[in-house]
């Protein structure tokens, strides 16, 4: 039987599809130490999981499209504490971040529209800019400059007819760059100069480092019409399983027009909803822990994957990514290398190769992303692992005597 010619084009995720590569590892006993993906192994609120414990509905049962009116309260407070003034009807719940980017791309783009992306970008925009049949445009920016954010004159040189907006990640994932006020503000004048909209995926807003205080698009009042937010409980309460996310926008006819796809999936999950809110309750010691916990992570797999002859990367600003150059010929090879044909004193690591980070073919071929959201020892672990492997890559893989 024949698959579509549109899936045949879309890609497997780069951050999962050598998992099965990992599973050989694994059932050989070789422990897999995964800095693929951000899945943290911090617990999530007590409350959160108290809510689900104690739920005790007799019918687990649709609710609204948009999202339960609790939880978009609590979302409305927790706004506040950030001086965002938002109201319960600026909110749409989706399930999960991925939804609410899909929503988005399909509620402001017609198939062919343009969105500008800064590259590296989180990958798995590219499918759902597919599904909506939306053209990403990049604009490149460079690990030679810690990735910052290309010139505005860059963005402008983008922006034609069919451009819908700008969509960015702050704190960034898979950079780890976190866009300050007067980039944000830049990028709004020039949004406002081109009639498009402003994207901003925050999902990883309270995980900013050295003491640098985060800014939201959503504080830009000013700008409120063309200003639209992606957020997610996934990463802020470690709660990925869950799948509870939210579009945010003063623009009503962003979010009246979204109901139209949300009316359609029905609605997003129900007790996940419960445990949404509940986690909104979580003292903010919580948030706080989790974010130093991070940052000493970070700290660590940083300073000792800088260690590494040959590996190059910067300390990330925010979230739990970095992207690093390594001195091999093509890291998706190295990444399968190190699941299939390595491993040191029982132990390897998995990471995303970067490639497919990128819009523009063949750029990242010798890059990896790397999340540190395991513990410090599997952190170190991690990092001698990938020197060891380097060193043998180099040699009977490359041929290269260092
Ligand atoms: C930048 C970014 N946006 C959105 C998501 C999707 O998150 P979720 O669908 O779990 O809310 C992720 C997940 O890793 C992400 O890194």
């Amino acid at each position: 039987m024949q698959m579509s010619n549109r899936i045949s084009g879309f890609q497997c995720s780069p951050i999962r599809r050598l998992v099965p590569y990992s599973r050989d590892a694994v059932n050989k006993g070789i422990h897999v130490i995964h800095l693929n993906i951000g899945q943290p192994d911090i617990k999530t609120p007590v409350e959160a999981i108290r809510a689900i414990q104690g739920y005790d509905e007799d019918i687990i049962a649709y609710g609204i499209s948009e999202g339960e009116l609790f939880l978009r309260n609590a979302l409305v407070s927790y706004y506040k504490r950030y001086g965002i003034q938002v109201s319960a009807d600026d909110i749409l719940i989706t399930t999960g971040g991925s939804e609410a980017i899909q929503f988005v791309l399909m509620t402001l783009c017609d198939p062919y529209d343009e969105f500008i992306i800064p590259e590296p970008y989180y990958t798995n925009v590219a499918t759902f800019a597919n599904i909506a049949m939306v053209t990403l445009r990049p604009v490149t920016s460079s690990s030679d400059d810690n990735f910052v954010l290309p010139s505005i004159a860059d963005f402008e040189k983008r922006i034609n007819k069919k451009t819908m907006g700008i969509l960015l990640c702050s704190p960034n994932n898979p950079t780890g760059h976190v866009y300050s006020p007067e980039e944000l503000r830049n990028l709004l004048e020039l949004c406002r100069k081109h009639d498009i909209f402003l994207v901003v995926d925050e999902v990883y807003r309270e995980f900013c480092y050295d003491g640098k205080a985060f800014t939201s698009v959503l504080s830009f009042p000013e700008y409120q019409d063309r200003v639209i937010c992606i957020d997610s409980f996934s990463k802020r309460f470690s709660m990925c399983g869950a799948r509870v996310g939210a579009i945010v926008s003063l623009n009503h006819e962003v979010i009246e027009s979204a109901l139209k796809l949300a009316q359609a999936r029905l609605c997003p999950p129900a007790v996940e909803q419960v445990a949404a809110a509940a986690a909104l309750t979580a003292p903010d010691e919580y948030v706080e822990n989790v974010r130093s916990e991070y940052e000493r992570r970070r700290n660590v797999l940083i300073k000792h994957m800088q260690r590494i002859p040959g590996v190059r990367c910067s300390l990330p600003k925010g979230a739990f990514y970095f992207v690093a150059d390594l001195p091999v010929d093509d890291a998706e090879k190295f990444a399968l290398f190190m699941l299939r044909d390595f491993s040191y004193n029982g132990n390897t690591v998995m990471f995303a190769p970067a490639e497919d980070f990128y819009v523009t073919k063949g750029l990242g071929k010798r890059q990896a992303r790397f999340a540190y959201v395991l513990n410090e020892d599997e952190l170190v672990m991690a990092a001698k692992c990938l020197e060891e492997g380097l060193k043998v890559y180099r040699s009977e893989v490359m041929g290269i005597r260092d």
